[in-house]
C-alpha cells in the first residue's frame, strides 16, 4: 500500500474526473485520479469485438454540445456526420414498416395536428426552463408532482400521439418507464438539449461521431496526466473534516490531500465509506436518484444493406421491441453496423430470456425496420451497463417524481473540501458527455475559487 500527497484527490477518471484533473493541473495543483476499473472513460468505452470497433457507450455528439465540441477540437480529434442519406422508416400500431422522409412521421392527419400542438407547449414549457436551475421555475413544484406520463394524458387521450410524444424523453433518453418520472424532469432533459423540437430531432441530438472512437477524448485526457492517473483503485473509504483535507483510501494506494472531486454517478456515492457521514441532505438526496436502464445493441454486417434499399438506417416506433435504431457505421468501413436500443421495462423483460432468445427477438425487432437481412449479422454484440459493477445502469441517473424540485438545488453544492462532478448532475449537457465536461469544469472551478479566497490577503 503506497501513501501520496496531493492538493487534489479526483475519484473516478471519465470525462467529468479527467476534465477537472487536467484543469486543476494546468492551474499548477498537484493531482491524482483514482479509477476504480482497469480502463479510463467510465461511460465512454470504445472496443474492438470479434473484429468490429464498437462504441459500447457513449458515442454521438449534437451541435449545442459546446463543452465537448471544444474538448474533441483542443485534443486534435476529427468528427464525421452519422449516415442519413435516404428513407426513414416508422412503424405504427398497424405494426407496417412505413417509409418517410422530412421531420414528420407518416400518422394520421388528426395525430400529427395533436403531436405538432403539444409539441409547441412543450417548446414554449422547454423555453422558460433554466436547465441549469429547473427547480427556479415558479410550476417548479406542480410540473415536478405530475408524471410525464399523467401530464401527456391531461393534453390528449390519442394514444399514439401520447406513445410518440412520451418516448424522446423516457425510452430514448431517462430510460425508465414514463410514470415513474416528472414532467419537470422531463422538460429538464429536453431544456438540456435547447428544446423539445431538437431532441426528437435525431439529426440534431445525434448529429456526429469521433473518427476512431469517442474513448479518444478520456484516453487522450488521461494521458496528460501520466502517472497521476492510478487505474484499479476504488475508492472505499473517504475521510475528511472542514479545514483538514481528505484522506482516500483505495485497494493499493492512499491520497492525502486537501481536495475531492467525486466523479462518478450518483448512484455509487453510497459503495464509498464517508468518515464523518455526510450530511443528512445528502443522504436524503442520493436515494431519489437512480439509473436509467437501456441495451444498446450493435448488429454489423458485410455491407450496409439497408442503404442499397434507400434507407438511412434511421428507424423507430414506441411499439417496437428495439424503439429506436439508426445507421453506426463507421468512419471508412466498408462493413454496415446498425446500433438499436432496447430500454426500460422491454429490457428487464429480455434479461429474464436466455442470451439465445434474446438475440432472436433483438434481431427480429430489427429485421421489421430493415427487412430479414437483418437477422444475420456477422457480429452481435449488446451493451449491457446493468451489470457493470462501477455504473449499474444506462445511461445516466435522474430524479424520481418530486425528487428534482426537492434536492435540485443541493446537487452540486460542495460538502466541505469534497466537490461533485458527473453528467448526471449537470443543466446543459445533462445526463451526455457534454454535461460531464461541464460539470468537471465547475468542480475545478469551485477549488481554484476556493484556494484564491484562501490566499487572498
Ligand atoms: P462516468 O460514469 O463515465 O465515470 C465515472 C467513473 O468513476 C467511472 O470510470 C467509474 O469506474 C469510476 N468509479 C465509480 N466508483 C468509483 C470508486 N469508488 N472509486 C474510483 N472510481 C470509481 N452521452 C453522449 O454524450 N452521447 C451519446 O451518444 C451517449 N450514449 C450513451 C450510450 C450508453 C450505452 C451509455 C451507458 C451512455 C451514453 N451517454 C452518451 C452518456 C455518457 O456516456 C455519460 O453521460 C458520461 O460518459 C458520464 O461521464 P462521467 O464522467 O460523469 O461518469
Amino acid at each position: 500500500m503506497s501513501e501520496i500527497t496531493r492538493d487534489v484527490v479526483v475519484i473516478g477518471a471519465g470525462a467529468a474526473g479527467l476534465t477537472a484533473a487536467n484543469r486543476l493541473k494546468r492551474a499548477g495543483l498537484s493531482v491524482a485520479v483514482l479509477e476504480a476499473r482497469d480502463r479510463v472513460g467510465g461511460r465512454v468505452w470504445t472496443d474492438t469485438i470479434e473484429g468490429a470497433m464498437l462504441e459500447i457507450g457513449g458515442q454521438w455528439v449534437s451541435p449545442d454540445q459546446d463543452a465537448l465540441i471544444e474538448t474533441i477540437a483542443e485534443l486534435g480529434l476529427e468528427t464525421f456526420d452519422r449516415y442519413r442519406e435516404g428513407d426513414n422508416v416508422y412503424i405504427g400500431p398497424d405494426g407496417v414498416a412505413h417509409r418517410y422522409t422530412g421531420e414528420m412521421f407518416p400518422v394520421s392527419a388528426e395525430t400529427e395536428q395533436i403531436i405538432a400542438e403539444v409539441t409547441a407547449r412543450l417548446d414554449e414549457m422547454v423555453a422558460e426552463i433554466d436547465p441549469d436551475r429547473p427547480w427556479a421555475h415558479p410550476k417548479a413544484v406542480d410540473w415536478d408532482t405530475i408524471s410525464w406520463d399523467a401530464w401527456l394524458r391531461e393534453q390528449t387521450d390519442d394514444e399514439e400521439a401520447i406513445l410518440n410524444l412520451a418516448f424522446p424523453t423516457g425510452s430514448a433518453m431517462l430510460t425508465k418507464p414514463t410514470h415513474s418520472f416528472s414532467l419537470l424532469q422531463s422538460l429538464l432533459m429536453a431544456a438540456s438539449a435547447g428544446s423539445y423540437t431538437h431532441l426528437v430531432d435525431a439529426d440534431f441530438i445525434l448529429d456526429k461521431r469521433v473518427v476512431g472512437g469517442l474513448q479518444q477524448v478520456p484516453l487522450l485526457l488521461a494521458e496528460r496526466l501520466g502517472d497521476d492517473v492510478f487505474l484499479g483503485q476504488p475508492v472505499r473509504t473517504l475521510e475528511y473534516s472542514e479545514g483538514g483535507g481528505v484522506v482516500a483510501f483505495a485497494d493499493g494506494v492512499t491520497v492525502r490531500a486537501r481536495h475531492a472531486v467525486l466523479a462518478l454517478a450518483p448512484v455509487l456515492y453510497n459503495r464509498i465509506s464517508f468518515v464523518p457521514p455526510l450530511p443528512r441532505l445528502q443522504h436524503q438526496m442520493h436515494q431519489h436518484i437512480s439509473m436509467g436502464f437501456v441495451i444498446k445493441v450493435h448488429a454489423v454486417y458485410e455491407t450496409p444493406f439497408w442503404r442499397d434499399k434507400g434507407l438511412s438506417g434511421t428507424a423507430f416506433s414506441p411499439y417496437e421491441l428495439s424503439h429506436e435504431a439508426y445507421d453506426n457505421t463507421n468512419h471508412g468501413d466498408e462493413r454496415g453496423t446498425l446500433v438499436g436500443f432496447v430500454s426500460d421495462r422491454t429490457a428487464d423483460d429480455l434479461f429474464r430470456l436466455s442470451a439465445e432468445e434474446r438475440k432472436e427477438r433483438i434481431l427480429e425487432s430489427l429485421s421489421h425496420y430493415y427487412g430479414p437481412e437483418a437477422k444475420n449479422p456477422v457480429v452481435y454484440y449488446e451493451s449491457d451497463w446493468g451489470s457493470e459493477e462501477w455504473t449499474r445502469g444506462a445511461y445516466a441517473a435522474s430524479f424520481d417524481l418530486g425528487g428534482l424540485h426537492r434536492y435540485g438545488a443541493d446537487l452540486r453544492t460542495p460538502v466541505g473540501p469534497i466537490h461533485f462532478a458527473c453528467s448526471d448532475i449537470a443543466g446543459a449537457g445533462y445526463q451526455h458527455v457534454d454535461g460531464a465536461i461541464r460539470m468537471g469544469r465547475l468542480a475545478a472551478q469551485q477549488i481554484l475559487d476556493e484556494i484564491h479566497d484562501e490566499i487572498r490577503p
